[in-house]
């Protein structure tokens, strides 16, 4: 099979011009990475959200840039032609633009990112601008912004009142004159989503937002039903691997205990 053509920043930006959805899922590790590319997704996105499903904490805060250039090193090994974004995590990007170039950077010299998302609207724009003159592509997101899970009183969504709505649609706007390339509309009213993606030059990435977006992006854990506790309602299953994975690791440990694994050697010829 012929080899998968690199995705880059300039292939995602064409992409909205061609109406050609972006797929986008996380990626944690170097196996999951591998399994994704080799399925054709456009992005693979080391989200902070390994704070949930890799690390077990309940909510994206207590997540590192240490923890983020391990996690984003380990999935450059598995990836191919996929473009490979990671986040920075709660604190790195509102601080100083320096400061975030500074995490920027790590993600991308130590981690081999290609590129990084930042939470937040207008209060991060001068760091997306900093990021961005120094080369490094910045990714935004917007609307529900789980680092903010305190502030918003849990993950709900965001945009509720005309007020908020112009709010967010001004964060929008103020992202992509920062300089993002792409941005990420989290839990925000699937007309507000489609009126962003229609003002922005950028392509917007969906996730509880609706059909409208110019591409759409899954935890990969939450995508393969890898918890059966959680379920959104904006949250297709396409798996259920929780399913196969305690299945397959009860038989083997059924088998073990009842002798019958390790099967008896076979004997070799004299
Ligand atoms: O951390 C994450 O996985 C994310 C995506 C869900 C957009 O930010």
């Amino acid at each position: 099979m012929q080899a998968r053509k690199k995705v880059t920043v300039p292939t995602l930006v064409a992409m909205k011009a061609k109406q050609r959805r972006i797929v986008t899922v996380t990626a944690y590790d170097a196996t999951f990475a591998r399994l994704a590319d080799a399925a054709g997704v456009d992005i693979l996105l080391v989200g902070d959200s390994l704070g949930m499903v890799v690390q077990g904490h309940n909510s994206t805060i207590p997540v590192t840039i240490d923890d983020m250039v391990y996690h984003t090193r380990a999935v450059a090994r598995g990836t191919q032609a996929a473009h490979l974004c990671a986040d920075l995590p709660f604190l790195s990007a509102s601080i100083s633009p320096e400061k975030a170039l500074m995490a920027a950077g790590r993600l991308v010299q130590e981690g081999h990112a290609e590129s990084v998302k930042i939470e937040g609207g207008e209060d991060v724009a001068p760091a997306i601008e900093r990021i961005v003159r120094a080369g490094i592509p910045v990714m935004g997101h917007i609307g529900l912004m789980p680092q903010s899970v305190h502030a918003m009183g849990g993950f709900r969504t965001q945009g509720k009142t005309e007020a908020a709505q112009q709010r967010i649609m001004a964060d929008a706007k103020a992202v992509v004159a920062a300089g993002a390339f792409a941005l990420v509309l989290e839990g925000i009213p699937a007309d507000l989503a489609a009126q962003i993606s229609a003002e922005v030059s950028v392509p917007t990435i969906g996730i509880a937002a609706g059909p409208h977006c110019d591409g759409q992006v899954l935890v990969i854990y939450d995508l393969l039903g890898m918890n059966p506790d959680f379920n959104p309602s904006f949250l297709k299953k396409y798996a259920d691997l929780a399913g196969v994975i305690t299945g397959a690791v009860r038989t083997y440990g059924d088998e073990v205990r009842a002798g019958d694994y390790p099967p008896p050697p076979v004997a070799s010829p004299k």
